[in-house]
C-alpha cells in the first residue's frame, strides 16, 4: 500500500475515533479536532503500520493503535506549547491550541486525547490479550518515567547543564519513548517474533533519538515557514540541546550515525522493511 493511501487511512481513523457523543461540548470538540487533525507528519502512526507490515501483520488491524499513538502525541504537543511549558504560539503552521481557543480548553484537549487513546486501544483491538499489552506499552511510554519525565527534566534543564549523558536521556524519554512505543504497538498487533521485536526496538530507539536531534538542529537552522513552528526558541529559553552541547556539525553526524544504525537493525526483514528504511531516511533529511 503506498504512502498517500496510508496517509488517508490514518486521517480517516483519526476522524473516526474522535466521534464523541453529545456530552462533549461543541467548543471542546472543535479544539480537539483543531489539534488532532491539523497537518502533522503522522510519523508515529506510520511507524505503527510499517512495523506491523514488516512482521507480516495486517495494516487495517493496526489502525486503532496508530490512531492512539497520534492522539498521545497530539496531546503532548498541545501541553508542550502552553505558557507554563514552552509558551509557543505556532504549531503545524497554525496558532497553537491555547492561542486559537484558551488555556483551559488546551489543557482539557490534552486530557481528552490522552483518555481517548486508551479507550481506542482497549475497545478496538479485540484479539486475545493484545489490547491490554498495547495499553501497558503506551502507558509506560507516556508516563512519569518516559515522556512526562523527559518533559519535566527538559523544563528544568535551563541551567545549561552540558552533560551529553543527561541530554541523551531527556531526548530518549521526552521524544524517543513514543517512537519506540509506536514500533512496539505494531509488533504486538502483528504478533511479532522475539527476533523481529528486538530488531524493531533497536530501530525505534535509534530513530527516536535521531528525530529529536534533528528537531534541535531545525530550531537553530530551519525555516519557520517549512517547520510550521517558531524557531530559535530553544536558545531563547535556555534549553539543553544537541547543537548547544555538541555543536551543529557533530550533532548532524550523530543523527546520521543513528539513522544508519536504525536501517541496519531492520536489514534482515528485507523488502518488508522498505517503508521503515524510507521513513528513517526522511528523518535524516527532513526540513519540516
Ligand atoms: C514534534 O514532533 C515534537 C517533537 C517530538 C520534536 P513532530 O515533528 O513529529 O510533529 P508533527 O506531528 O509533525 O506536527
Ligand atoms: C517536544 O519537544 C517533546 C514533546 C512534545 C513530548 P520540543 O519542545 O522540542 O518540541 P517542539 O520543538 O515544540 O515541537
Ligand atoms: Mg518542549
Ligand atoms: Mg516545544
Ligand atoms: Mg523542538
Amino acid at each position: 500500500m503506498r504512502s498517500q493511501e496510508l496517509r488517508e487511512l490514518i486521517e480517516e481513523s483519526l476522524r473516526r475515533f474522535i466521534d464523541f457523543d453529545s456530552g462533549c461540548p461543541t467548543r471542546l470538540r472543535e479544539a480537539i479536532e483543531y489539534s488532532l487533525l491539523a497537518p502533522g507528519k503522522r510519523l508515529r502512526p506510520q511507524l505503527v503500520l510499517f512495523a506491523a507490515e514488516a512482521c507480516g501483520g495486517d495494516i487495517e488491524e493496526a489502525l486503532p493503535a496508530a490512531a492512539a499513538v497520534e492522539m498521545v502525541h497530539a496531546y503532548s504537543l498541545v501541553h508542550d506549547d502552553l505558557p507554563a511549558m514552552d509558551d509557543d504560539d505556532l504549531r503545524r503552521g497554525r496558532p497553537t491550541c491555547h492561542i486559537q481557543f484558551d488555556e483551559a480548553t488546551a489543557i482539557l484537549v490534552g486530557d481528552a486525547l490522552l483518555a481517548r487513546a486508551f479507550e481506542v486501544l482497549a475497545t478496538k483491538i479485540r484479539v486475545g490479550d493484545r489490547a491490554a499489552r498495547c495499553c501497558a506499552v503506551l502507558a509506560e511510554a507516556a508516563g512519569a518515567s518516559q515522556l512526562v519525565g523527559g518533559q519535566a527534566d527538559d523544563l528544568n534543564g535551563r541551567v545549561r547543564e552540558k552533560s551529553l549523558e543527561r541530554l541523551e536521556s531527556i531526548h530518549r524519554r521526552k521524544t524517543g519513548a513514543l517512537f519506540l512505543a509506536s514500533l512496539r504497538l505494531g509488533a504486538i498487533v502483528a504478533e511479532a517474533t522475539t527476533e523481529q521485536a528486538t530488531a524493531l526496538d533497536e530501530y525505534g530507539q535509534c530513530l527516536g533519538l535521531a528525530f529529536q536531534i534533528v528537531d534541535d538542529l531545525l530550531d537553530v537552522s530551519g525555516s519557520e515557514k517549512q517547520v510550521g513552528k517558531r524557531l530559535g526558541k530553544d536558545a531563547e529559553r535556555d534549553k539543553t540541546t544537541y547543537p548547544l552541547v555538541l555543536g551543529e556539525e557533530a550533532s548532524r553526524e550523530r543523527a546520521e550515525a543513528l539513522i544508519d544504525q536504525a536501517c541496519e537493525a531492520v536489514a534482515f526483514f528485507g523488502e518488508k522493511a522498505d517503508s521503515l528504511r524510507e521513513l528513517a531516511l526522511f528523518v535524516r533529511r527532513r526540513n519540516n
